[in-house]
């Protein structure tokens, strides 16, 4: 059985405007443990389309269809239940960093709050907990850096953070809704990789939201490529990299800098070369 079958997702708002569309129609499955990649231009659905699974739409969204997380309906589920779900088998970790961590209070407070009110740990066990997590995701000094406030870390650090926290209660399911965006590319890098790892290690499925194709190689065995609220394309990402069939992915393709073609790198140093010949 699978973990999370979306089932026919829609989800509409009312505006003054009119209503939006804003997912239409979204299906797909995810194994235990397995990896999905949901890929698509800004405004095409994909932050709503996991909030809807959570509960989480802003006032004026309505989401319909189905949901099954371990063989149960969580869609519309009363915020009780849900919060149930979202704190002990579902993490998320959010586009906007601040969304997830209170600026007022110290990472250690934010972590063991959590740790002491759902899985009932003593104080003490939950910070030592909250030190396990932060050195899990590579915090350089975590039993002391577990003090600090979030203002005080890099913003590499504060999506480490964000990672740990989203994993603190050993979620079955973590949503990464753009975890690298606003990173450098070298710690995005790093942040996948770690990401990667640390599923490999908890046995945590992962649903990677992304507009960037690029991080998605080799982190996810399957892409959801979408547009416009719908699905344009679902597939194993190794097919959709060796043949995107809709011109949508391929424009999306053409847009990722490739590691395996030297042309455009050659022809730069050349023209270089040239310009020093000539100034020579
Ligand atoms: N509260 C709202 N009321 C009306 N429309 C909304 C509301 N929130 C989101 N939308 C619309 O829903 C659509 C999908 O938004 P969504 O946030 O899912 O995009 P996204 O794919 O995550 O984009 P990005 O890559 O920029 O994060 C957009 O057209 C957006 O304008
Ligand atoms: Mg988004």
């Amino acid at each position: 059985m699978a973990l999370l079958e979306v089932k026919n997702l829609k989800v509409d708002f009312e505006t003054t405007d009119g209503v939006v569309h804003a997912v239409r129609d979204l299906s797909y499955s995810l194994e235990k443990g397995g990896t999905i990649a949901i890929v698509g231009e800004s405004g095409s659905g994909k932050t709503q389309g996991a909030f809807a699974l959570l509960g989480l739409l802003p006032r004026n969204g309505k989401a319909s269809g189905s949901v099954i997380f371990d063989g149960h309906e969580i869609l519309n589920l009363p915020t009780r239940q849900m919060n149930r779900y979202r704190a002990e088998r579902i993490g998320i970790i959010f586009q906007d960093p601040m969304t997830s961590l209170n600026p007022y209070l110290r990472i250690s407070r934010q972590m063991t709050e959590v740790l002491e009110h759902h899985r009932g740990m003593s104080h003490s066990a939950a910070l030592a907990e909250s030190v396990r997590f932060l050195d899990a995701v590579r915090i350089p000094d975590a039993a002391n850096r577990v003090r600090m406030y979030p203002h005080e870390f890099s913003g590499g650090m504060r999506q480490r953070v964000m990672i740990a926290m989203a994993l603190l209660c050993q979620p079955e399911l973590l949503i990464a809704d753009e975890p690298t965006t606003a990173l450098d590319v070298t710690v995005q890098a790093e942040i996948i990789d770690l990401l990667v790892d640390l599923q490999e290690d908890f046995g945590t499925a992962i649903i990677l939201i992304t507009h960037d194709l690029g991080i998605v190689a080799g982190t996810c065995e399957d892409t959801l490529v979408m547009f416009g609220g719908q699905v344009m394309e679902h597939r194993k990402t190794l097919d959709l990299f060796a043949n995107p069939q809709h011109p949508y992915t391929q424009g999306l393709m053409a847009a990722i800098p490739r590691l395996d073609k030297k042309v455009d790198r050659l022809s730069t140093v050349s023209y270089e070369f040239m310009v020093g010949e000539r100034q020579a």
